[in-house]
């Protein structure tokens, strides 16, 4: 493996609307903390000089609160660079090697549409730069099997697997590596966290906002693709793996990998698409499209821990709240000792991923006070109100500058991931309108209709 700390960061896509948002705040921490300490190269086709640039850069710092004058800025904004150039073009490829200066080992960030991963990694290929760097490659890793599977072969010209950094920020969030600990060391969960207790699962993604501009770049996803095949799938995957065999990110990442393998492939009638009132009218998007900003489905994992466990995923966008949430229900005690009036609700475990609010819960059930024996439900709950001390960004481009790939996916990973949503990706399904703050459309209700119904996470 790669061991050398990384003595460049090469962001193509600089002057995009994911540097902007996240990766200038990100890097601007990792100065501040001082794991960020090389020269910062924008690559982009704007016709700009690295002044502007720099310009740029400080414009998004402001935006994110950071003060006039902050010492980790002006360190940021010092070791800016700037490469103008089409990334189909060699010369801006033999440009960036002139910038690199004596660079032994970049790490190069595409934060570039999906269509152009393959001609950057044979430009930076063919101009001799790939020996010795590592490639920071962002979701949407492909847009079926068969593209990931492509891409995986175009990245290994120029890149052996270990140099492969596949980002998908949900890894880096607190909240979903909580998933692992809170797992891995209660003893009291192994003995319930299994098909003979778990009465089903349910991750529920839901977002208010809308496609907030990306219109274009969603109608070549939809919500299947954007959030269900990469963050949704690994959330489910801390959820369910069994313990790895030791430490170290292959450990990890093997079990991972083997809960993706588990899980059948989906069906048609395993999901149900929808689309919010109001999407066609946005920019850059088909007035006619069908493309889903909603899916509900119904997975089975088949391994011995969970056979026959149902497990519902819900994402969409411009639902009637901001919560990624999960809730795992139990199975009833076997008999109502006290009596059919007493009976409470299942037990469950929530875990809150977000987006502030971080909570993990247990429902259960106590006595009122008096002489009969009735109750009601109470939820035990630890809320974390104090914000991350890293960003998912922060955490994981630090660690990709130091060459540590466990929060990455692997190329086995991402692949086996692709084989579960792949048989429904090109089947014409239905696709139901729903009004904008609902939660969904009504057709998606039949999915988790003989498990009790979608868990709605509450607001705020
Ligand atoms: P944008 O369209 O905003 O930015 C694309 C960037 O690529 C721009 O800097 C653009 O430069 C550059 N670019 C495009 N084509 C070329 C070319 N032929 N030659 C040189 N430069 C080129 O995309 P995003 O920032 O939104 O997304 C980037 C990646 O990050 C995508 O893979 C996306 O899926 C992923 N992502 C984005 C998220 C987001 O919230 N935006 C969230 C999660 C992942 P120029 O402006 O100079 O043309
Ligand atoms: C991105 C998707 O990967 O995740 C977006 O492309 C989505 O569509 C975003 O809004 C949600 O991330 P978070 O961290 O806000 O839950």
């Amino acid at each position: 493996m790669s061991v050398a700390r990384s003595d460049a960061l090469v962001l193509f896509g600089a002057t995009g609307d994911l540097a902007r948002r996240k990766l200038f705040p990100a890097l601007h921490a990792l100065v501040r903390s001082g794991t960020l300490r090389v020269p910062v190269i924008g690559v982009a086709r704007s016709g700009w000089s690295v002044d502007e640039f720099r310009r740029h850069v400080s414009g998004s710092l402001r935006e994110h609160g950071v003060a006039a004058h902050d010492a980790a800025a002006d360190t940021l904004l010092s070791s800016l660079r700037y490469v103008d150039g089409d990334y189909r073009d060699d010369e801006t490829h033999r440009r960036l090697r002139v910038a690199l200066q004596d660079a032994q080992h970049p790490l190069y960030y595409l934060a570039v549409p999906p269509s152009l991963f393959t001609s950057v990694v044979d430009g930076l290929e063919a101009a001799g730069g790939a020996a010795g760097a590592r490639v920071v490659v962002e979701k949407p890793f492909g847009r079926d099997l068969a593209s990931a599977q492509a891409l995986n072969r175009a990245l290994h010209r120029g890149f052996p697997e270990d140099a492969v950094f596949r980002i998908d920020h949900y890894l880096g969030k607190e909240a979903v590596q909580n998933l692992l600990y809170f797992r891995f060391t209660n003893a009291f969960l192994e003995p319930v966290w299994n098909r003979n207790y778990v009465q089903s699962i349910q991750i529920t993604m839901a977002e208010e906002i809308g496609v907030e501009g990306r219109g274009r770049f969603y109608e070549e996803v939809g919500a299947l693709r954007d959030v269900v095949q990469n963050h949704m799938l690994h959330v489910l995957a801390h959820l369910t793996m069994e313990p790895p065999a030791g430490a170290g990110a292959d450990a990890l990442r093997d079990e991972k990998s083997k809960v993706f393998r588990s899980i059948r492939p989906l069906a048609a009638d395993d999901l149900v698409r929808g689309q919010y009132d109001g999407y066609r009218a946005e920019p850059g998007v088909d007035p006619a499209s069908t493309v889903d900003t909603f899916v509900a489905l119904r997975i089975f994992l088949d391994s011995w821990r969970w056979a026959d466990v149902p497990i519902f995923i819900r994402a969409g966008k411009r639902l009637a709240a901001t919560a990624t949430e999960v809730l795992v229900a139990l199975k009833r005690p076997p008999q109502a000792v006290f009596g059919p009036a007493a009976v409470s609700p299942p037990n469950y475990f929530r875990f809150r991923l977000g987006p502030d609010r971080v909570a993990v819960a247990i429902g259960a059930s106590t006595k009122h006070a008096g002489t009969s024996m009735a109750g009601e439900a109470i939820e035990l709950s630890v809320c974390n109100d104090r914000t991350p001390e890293m960003t998912a960004y922060e955490r994981l481009i630090g660690d990709a500058l130091t060459g540590d790939p466990t929060l990455f996916a692997r190329e086995d990973g991402v692949e086996a991931a692709w084989r579960i949503v792949d048989p429904v990706l090109h089947l014409p399904l239905a696709v139901h309108p729903y009004p904008a703050g609902s939660w969904g459309p009504p057709a998606a209700d039949a999915i988790a209709a003989h498990a009790g119904g979608w868990h709605c996470p509450v607001r705020g």
